[in-house]
């Protein structure tokens, strides 16, 4: 199993750490436009791996030859969000390294599964599964399990239960529209509903939605890079284990949930081909407003988007 992690910056970084502290590769190549920057974060990781007892190669490189035949890129490349910019802000700069950056790798590792991760996130697995030209089946974003982190976090410290024991979901764009499925959201089994009053839960609604801002705005230099690495890593594990985990992802819709030509969060199963199904689940009528609304929003920034 060969990774490739593209951005070696505070996202990228993390990733292929623990991926290396859990032995979750053969080889993990790291790479960034930045000179060294890749190279010596590579070899501290790999000086790493006597310590861990982690028989991972590391490498770092400012060229795309090293990533050749790599089961799995993830795409961090680009530009991070800084207090008072929206992810939106970030559209212009980031499709172009998007573009740029899937055309190096994708003909190097014809036969691999790519995560994004750069923001705004669907629009940009959208630049990359055109612009690789892959069945849309090897081309995912990560947030549905980032934003659902956050959810089940606030839910857990709310009700001073176990992290694990919270199920949720959050779909939709990974923007200020993402919709989190309160419906759907439960604790060992019991409804959200039964366990915590509906103003208690539009709250951590409302903070779920802005969970990346407030990070930023505490961090003041960049956006969230611990729990969006750990959910990178999620989905990684999902493929590389073939574990046909259920995991909120960004896909290209093809008429599921009634939308076609649009990238937005609804759970697939994740496995070895990567999204080997897309799950429709039922939704109400104002759910299915909400996910129409936040598929209109990712719309919009595609058809900003110029790929030739
Ligand atoms: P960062 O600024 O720490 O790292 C980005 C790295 O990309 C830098 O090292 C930079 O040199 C590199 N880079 C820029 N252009 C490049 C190119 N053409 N080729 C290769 N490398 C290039 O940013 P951070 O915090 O790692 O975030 C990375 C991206 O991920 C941002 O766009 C951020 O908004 C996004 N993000 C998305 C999340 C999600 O839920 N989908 C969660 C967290 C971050
Ligand atoms: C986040 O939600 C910045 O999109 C990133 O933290």
């Amino acid at each position: 199993m060969k990774i490739t992690v593209v951005g070696a910056g505070n996202v990228g970084a993390t990733v292929a750490q623990r991926l290396v502290d859990r032995e979750l590769a053969n080889e993990v190549v790291l790479t960034d436009v930045v000179e060294g920057l890749p190279q010596g974060k590579g070899l501290d990781m790999l000086e790493s791996t006597p310590v861990l007892g982690s028989d991972v190669k590391v490498a770092g490189a400012n060229n795309y030859d090293a990533t050749a035949n790599s089961d799995i890129i993830v795409i961090t490349a680009g530009i991070a969000r800084k207090p008072g910019m929206s992810r939106d802000d970030l559209l212009a700069t980031n499709a172009g390294v998007l573009k740029s950056v899937t055309e190096q790798v994708a003909p190097r590792s014809p036969k691999s599964i790519i995560i994004v991760v750069s923001n705004p996130l669907d629009v940009m697995v959208y630049v990359a599964l055109k612009v690789s030209g892959f069945d849309r089946k090897r081309v995912i974003g990560m947030a549905g399990v980032l934003d659902t982190a956050r959810f089940r976090t606030f839910i857990a410290s709310e009700l001073n239960v176990s992290v694990e024991d919270v199920q949720a979901f959050v779909l939709g764009g990974h923007g200020d529209s993402m919709v989190p499925l309160v419906r759907y959201t439960s604790v060992a089994g019991i409804p959200l509903t039964e366990l915590l009053p509906a103003d208690k839960i539009e709250a951590m609604v409302k903070r779920t939605r802005q969970g990346g801002a407030e990070i930023v705005g505490l961090l003041k230099t960049g956006s969230a890079y611990y729990a969006p690495s750990a959910s990178v890593v999620q989905m990684v594990e999902a493929i590389t284990k073939d574990k046909k985990r259920i995991l909120p992802c960004s896909v290209y819709l093809q008429g599921e949930y009634g939308m076609k030509d649009v990238v937005i969060g609804v759970p697939v199963k994740l496995g070895k081909n990567g999204v080997e199904q897309v799950m429709e689940i039922k939704l109400t009528d104002s759910e299915k407003t909400e996910l129409n609304k936040s598929a209109e929003d990712v719309k919009v920034n595609i058809g900003k988007v110029k790929l030739s």
